[in-house]
């Protein structure tokens, strides 16, 4: 049974920092990016423009945050949001918490009154299973930016619309 927070507290640094690690998706410096949103968040609130969704499960009596995501608003657009990080523990994967998550975030964008989420993603053969989990969301790819993170690593766009148009 999972539970969704979305109040950020002072262990979610560390926390965020060990799962986004474990994954072996991700360098050590955007290790430290995704802890610095963390702090953003903890010292600015909602002006720092990132929220959080922390999935947690029951061990005991404690919950233990088997994954989590943070979004946010885009600057200067009416109604369009970035998811800028989703990651499960590898240990919980493919228990359906990731689209969990998703469903989370796209709940409350709505309730933001978004319309549109996007999500950049590295088009590297490691990040395959990421696409195909995306598109099993029910993101579609909009842009392909061809050698944008390193020769032969590109950057893909997925979008989903949650929201009728006007
Ligand atoms: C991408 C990620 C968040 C998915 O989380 P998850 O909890 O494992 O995903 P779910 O269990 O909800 O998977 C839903 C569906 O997505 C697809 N999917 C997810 N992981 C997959 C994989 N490794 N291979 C193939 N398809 C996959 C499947 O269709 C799956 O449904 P199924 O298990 O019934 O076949 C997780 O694998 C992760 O943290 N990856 C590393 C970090 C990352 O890439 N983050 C995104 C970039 S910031």
């Amino acid at each position: 049974m999972i539970q969704f927070r979305d109040q950020v507290r002072d262990t979610d640094r560390e926390i965020v920092a060990t799962l986004t690690a474990a994954t072996g998706f991700f360098s050590e410096e955007e290790v430290d990016i995704a802890r610095g949103l963390v702090e953003e968040a903890l010292a600015t609130g909602v002006a720092s423009g990132y929220e959080f969704s922390f999935a947690e499960r029951n061990e005991g009596a404690t919950p233990h945050c088997v994954g989590y995501v943070c979004f946010g608003s885009i600057p200067a657009t009416q109604s369009s949001f970035d998811v800028y990080w989703i990651v499960v523990d590898p240990a919980a994967q493919r228990q359906g918490i990731g689209l969990g998550l998703l469903k989370e975030v796209e709940r409350r964008i709505r309730t933001l009154g978004g319309e549109r989420i996007y999500i950049d993603t590295a088009s590297r053969a490691q990040y395959a299973p990421t696409h195909r989990f995306y598109e099993r969301a029910g993101y579609e790819r909009v842009a392909f930016l061809e050698d944008f993170y390193a020769p032969q690593d590109g950057k893909l766009i997925f979008c989903k619309r949650v929201a009728p148009r006007n």
